[in-house]
């Protein structure tokens, strides 16, 4: 079986063999006046230097980041979806072109990490010429798709342009479809066409160097190379699944633990909130099947194995601490809050006013009373 960490270094040999030099991770937090609270993609800590300035290490970078995405909770608890995950990326910063990306990443798949040329699929941006050309030379069948599909950029504003999407079939017998008509085939490799830059006003003007920006979702290929139904059989979630087997549970504890690990506190607002609002999750899915659990007594190994694979600097007891002491604050607040909604509730529907004055005066926020109080799905 290929573990997690040996895709992590057979990915980075590879590009350091072809001349990239490796960029440490970033922590999850992104720095002050970034539209966005969490680093979301591989190569978000890279944004400048893929909108033209000079990095120190050269024009050949790789590396493994940590990302978090709140646009995807929705869907997490699927086989393929997860809060904070890993992202391997290789980068070109206005040195070799697309074409030469994607026949790397196709010797790469096939040659390091073995998977047979007929169980890939790619799809390519409508008007993107030369991705189709490379693809259809190394006899990879490609499906052309639009904007929505194979247009990729990190938010409102920064680098984008056109990406080809590599899929893995993980079905059983032969392939059979497309990506976009069958969900057996799983994305697990990126390939951004960096030309273009969206700005503040709406518009998409060229940028000054065409860049090549690749991510490969690390737990995604640990699933596909290690044959497994879903990214919460993966060896790496081995320590969480085996305490805890609710796949959100499971994912948004093993997401607070790096959130915490990156030093962020529970709070109102921002980042905090996020935190928040996972441990919350956790704990309403958690006390729905019996009120008296606690993190507490959740085993301090997942955390020391998540704390050990993102290369935390923070003590794992700290970090149950603080889950716990959220987990109080959570409990006292639901204890507070449920006769206060239900005097109300018994009025009738709850009424704008009814929620500011739940939020004005007593703390409770509109989602809790929402997803908690009122039943709807946490
Ligand atoms: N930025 C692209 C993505 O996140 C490729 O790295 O999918």
């Amino acid at each position: 079986m290929t573990s997690t960490a040996r895709i992590v270094d057979t990915f980075l040999d590879f590009y350091r063999e072809r001349g990239h030099a490796l960029v440490r991770d970033a922590t999850l937090i992104t720095p002050d006046g970034d539209p966005v609270l969490f680093t979301s993609a591989g190569m978000h800590p890279l944004t400048p230097y893929l909108e033209g300035r000079p990095h120190p290490l050269g024009r050949r970078l790789a590396g493994l980041q940590r990302c978090l995405r709140t646009t995807d909770l929705d869907e997490v608890g699927d086989d393929t979806h997860l809060t904070v995950f890993q992202m391997l990326g290789s980068w070109s910063l206005g040195d070799y072109p697309g074409e030469v990306s994607l026949r790397w990443g196709y010797e790469l798949l096939r040659d390091g990490f073995g998977v047979p040329p007929e169980r890939l699929h790619v799809t390519v941006f409508d008007g993107d010429e030369n991705s189709l050309r490379t693809w259809e030379q190394l006899g990879v069948p490609a499906e052309i798709l639009g904007e929505a599909d194979n247009w990729w950029s990190n938010g409102a504003t920064g680098p984008c342009g056109p990406d080809s999407e590599i899929f893995v079939w993980t079905g059983e017998g032969p392939p059979t479809g497309t990506p976009s008509s069958d969900r057996r085939w799983v994305e697990v490799w990126n390939h951004v066409m960096m030309r273009y830059r969206s700005s503040d006003s709406g518009g998409t003007e060229p940028l000054g160097q065409s860049s090549v920006d690749t991510g490969m979702g690390l737990e995604r290929m640990a699933m596909v190379l290690q044959g497994c139904r879903s990214v919460f059989d993966i060896d790496v979630f081995e320590p969480w699944t085996r305490v805890v087997p609710d796949r959100v549970v499971a994912d948004h504890l093993r997401s607070s633990v790096v959130v915490v690990g990156d030093g962020v506190h529970p709070s109102n607002t921002g980042r905090g909130y996020v935190l928040r609002r996972l441990v919350r999750r956790v704990l309403t899915r958690l006390w729905r099947d019996d009120p008296k659990r606690s993190l507490g007594d959740l085993p301090i190994d997942p955390i020391g194995a998540t704390v050990e694979q993102f290369r935390l600097r923070v003590d794992p007891e700290y970090v149950r601490d603080v889950l716990v002491y959220e987990e109080r604050r959570f409990g006292a607040l639901l204890r507070r809050g449920r006769p206060l909604v239900e005097r109300l509730l018994a009025r009738g529907p709850l009424t704008e006013e009814d929620l500011h004055y739940l939020h004005d005066t007593h703390g409770i926020p509109r989602d809790l009373v929402e997803e908690v109080f009122a039943g709807e799905p946490a």
